[in-house]
């Protein structure tokens, strides 16, 4: 039996990719910039083993057996990895031994994180550390598993590039920065109570191509515009410019969710609330100590500096009271420093809008971080004498 082991991170997007110019290839019609968030709070890892024993495929995700031979993009990322291996010419096993997967996201998959990024971008990783294609280009084939999984691949800040080559070849992510140019920064993920149905982010950008007179416009003139500026306020790790960015790419892509017809909404109430928060609080300190942007669910993520952690988290304790408050379980992640609200010249809580109790579910606190990570034997999710997963 053949083993690999491996984790992969959460991305966030900066500037959104919203919107296919090919379904089937998933290939986007704007470039997006995410920041990779650090595996060691959110993570996805899978171990994959081959046998000569296996009669099938078979993928368990977070100990639920899950199509893998049905399902298109897992067997496209497979056999775009065999591609590759059999290309190489050094085959550690027949090509057409069967596979067992299994695969855990150490984040609430139902929290409407982005788990299909780690996931997707951490199986075509462990498939290539399997097959023995680990250093060649990967970023094309995780995108193929689910777009944003590209990004997933690289460490830091990461650009997905659009590409203008119909098959695909050119649409691939390449890091900007690496997670060591900006290590103070952080991120507070506000998982907020929600029980609604969401469109799915593929439904959705679908229908938005099809539909919206907004998307056009913001490919065409909007992101070319953000994205170079957003890489050069990285490059001089720009606070101020970053946030602006970030809030406002992040509220015109709702905007074009809401230019769908009919219209997708994402954000609900409290999600509203968390934006008006932020600009409050950013008012209320005279510049932008947070950035705030939203994917396809109501969740906030939010961007800020390491030394305005605590004061941030006491005034989001404040405008959004919880009945968990201070324990470990809500605010989970790194732990929250002694860094006082004096410290760095902010005290504007009185101004801030107090909201009803327990509007939030929880708070994650975590930071920029590395790529993908190879792990050792004893780390495996796979019983490795019969290939079936391991109760956890
Ligand atoms: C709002 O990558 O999940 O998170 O390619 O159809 O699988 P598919 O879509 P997906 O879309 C992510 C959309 C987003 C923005 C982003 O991450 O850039």
């Amino acid at each position: 039996m053949f083993v690999e082991t491996c984790i992969a991170p959460v991305n966030i997007a900066l500037i959104k990719y919203w919107g296919k110019r090919d379904e089937d290839l998933i290939l986007p019609i704007n470039d997006s910039l995410s920041v990779t968030l650090s595996t060691d709070e959110m993570c996805a890892k899978t171990t994959i083993a081959a046998s000569a024993s296996f009669k099938c495929h078979l993928m368990w995700l977070n100990g639920e057996e899950v199509p893998f031979e049905e399902n298109p993009r897992t067997m496209r990322c497979l056999k775009e990895i065999q591609r590759l291996a059999v290309a190489k010419g050094q085959l550690k096993f027949p090509i057409d031994w069967k596979l067992h997967i299994a695969s855990r996201n150490n984040f609430p998959t139902a929290a409407g994180l982005a788990s299909s990024a780690a996931g997707y971008a951490c199986l075509v990783y462990t498939l290539a550390g399997l097959y023995g294609v680990e250093n060649e280009e990967l970023t094309a084939i995780a995108r193929q598993g689910s777009g944003s999984a590209c990004r997933s691949l690289h460490g830091g800040f990461v650009r997905w590039h659009s590409g203008k080559l119909k098959d695909g070849s050119d649409s691939i992510a390449l890091p900007v920065e690496p997670a060591e140019h900006w290590p103070e920064l952080h991120i507070l993920i506000l998982v907020v109570n929600d029980a609604r149905k969401k469109t799915s982010s593929t439904k959705g950008m679908q229908r938005a191509v099809e539909t919206s007179d907004l998307i056009a416009h913001r490919a065409r003139f909007c992101v070319p515009e953000r994205i170079a500026a957003l890489v050069e306020a990285i490059r001089k790790r720009d606070f101020q410019k970053l946030a602006e960015i970030t809030m406002r790419d992040s509220n015109q892509f709702h905007a074009i969710a809401l230019d769908t017809y009919p219209p997708c909404v994402y954000m609900n109430d409290v999600s509203h609330a968390i934006a008006e928060f932020v600009h409050a609080y950013n008012n209320a300190a005279g510049e932008a100590k947070l950035a705030y942007t939203f994917d396809a669910g109501p969740n906030a993520c939010l961007y800020l500096l390491k030394s305005d952690v605590s004061a941030a988290i006491a005034a989001i304790q404040t405008s959004f009271p919880n009945d968990m408050g201070h324990s470990v379980e809500y605010v989970k992640g790194i732990p929250v420093g002694c860094e006082t609200k004096e410290k760095n010249g902010f005290n504007g809580n009185a101004t801030l809008p107090i909201h009803d109790k327990n509007l939030l579910k929880y708070i994650i606190h975590t930071r920029i971080g590395k790529g993908p990570q190879r792990l050792d034997k004893d780390e495996s999710l796979l019983d490795l004498t019969q290939g079936s997963p391991i109760e956890t």
